[in-house]
């Protein structure tokens, strides 16, 4: 049975995927600093939990792994705008730190997750694939770029790196995110009628449903190496690829009340496609589409499973982290504030 050891592993696509991996039989070494709560990982006989900062991984995080798949990071540009020295350190540093741990350790795979928005905003009817030249225009995206200019050359005979760009994420996952797009506006929608959409909506936007993510990662793990070593694949689908008008439009049919599109801003001409073929032709295939994202997110909500805190959206829960922890590092004495 082999060990994976996943970073970020309680995170939005860690949750996904750390029970996708146990399913199939693989062991699960999470490790993550767990931001948004240790409860959300189910316990397992095949998993084992360390709670680590992955700045701070030895060689001994990596006995008996088998292979890796490095999620941790900050997670969206806005974030990475704010935390911009730690963007760096985690999205870019830790990850090669990492995958030179891994590889000393005799590891024979490591799968970086990596992001479609490398490509920055291409002009006109470019669609970009894996030979289109990054464009990174924030950190978030150039901390990705950095990741895979310096880890994809440690790909060897023995060791097999593969960099996925993935798409934008929906779909439901226990650490829910709402400033995710399809997420965002089906919250919107669902809870006031009011679909917020920037104008004009001509602008191209590929998505990926969260579970077809975490398919993606492990299709990396399993394809044969020779197929995948040192290379790049986008992950998402044309289907999957949508105008933001149209979009809203299919957001609001699919949420069970009345919704009206509530455009906001000045129109924004940044649209990006991608070309999806690479890893289509190795078989792999998405099974969900924003439909399917919004009737999940909406079923959750009606039940009361999920619901909108600062927790699901990313910045605000980085932000309130760090405002708490200089307030408490103020007042704190002896190791307490009330009782010490
Ligand atoms: N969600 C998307 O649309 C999307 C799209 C493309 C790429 N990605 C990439 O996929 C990965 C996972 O994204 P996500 O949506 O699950 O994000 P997320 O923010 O939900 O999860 C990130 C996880 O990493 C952990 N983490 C952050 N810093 C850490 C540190 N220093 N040490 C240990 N753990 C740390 C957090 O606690 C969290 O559990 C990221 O690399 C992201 O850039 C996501």
């Amino acid at each position: 049975m082999k060990r994976v050891l996943v970073t970020g592993a309680g995170g939005y696509i860690g949750t996904v995927l750390t029970p996708m991996l146990l399913d199939s039989g693989y062991r699960v070494r999470a490790v993550d600093r767990f931001f948004f709560g240790r409860d959300l990982l189910a316990a397992d006989e095949g998993l084992e939990v360390v709670v680590e900062d992955c700045r701070k991984l030895t060689a001994s995080h990596f006995e008996g792994v088998d292979a890796v798949i490095d999620l941790a990071a900050i997670s969206n540009d806005p974030s990475s705008e704010f935390f911009e020295h730690a963007t760096y350190q985690i999205n870019h540093e830790a990850r090669v730190r990492c995958a030179r741990l891994a590889r000393a350790a005799g590891a024979e795979r490591y799968v970086l997750p990596s992001s479609c928005s490398i490509y920055g905003f291409q002009q006109g009817d470019v669609v970009a694939d894996e030979n289109t030249p990054p464009k990174p225009l924030t950190h978030y995206a150039r901390a990705n770029a950095m990741a895979e200019r310096d880890i994809l050359p440690l790909a060897a005979a023995d060791f097999c790196v593969v960099a996925l760009r993935q798409a934008t994420v929906f779909g439901l996952s226990p650490r829910m995110r709402f400033d995710l797009a399809i997420n965002g506006m089906t919250y919107g929608a669902w809870s006031t009628g009011r679909l917020p959409l920037m104008r004009d909506g001509s602008q191209w936007r590929p998505m990926l449903h969260v579970r077809d993510a975490a398919r993606a990662q492990i299709f990396a793990l399993e394809a044969a190496s020779a197929a995948v070593n040192g290379q790049t694949f986008n992950v998402g689908s044309g289907d999957n690829t949508y105008q933001i008008g149209p979009l809203g439009d299919l957001v609001a049919e699919n949420v069970p009340r009345n919704v009206e599109v509530a455009w906001y801003g000045e129109p924004d001409h940044r649209s990006y496609r991608v070309a999806f073929g690479k890893i289509e032709a190795l078989g792999f295939r998405v099974k969900w589409n924003a439909i399917d994202g919004v009737a999940e997110i909406c079923e959750a909500l009606a039940r009361g499973a999920v619901e909108k805190t600062a927790k699901t959206i990313t910045l605000d829960w980085y932000r309130q982290l760090a405002h708490w922890h200089g307030v408490i590092r103020e007042v704190e004495l002896h190791g307490g504030i009330l009782d010490i």
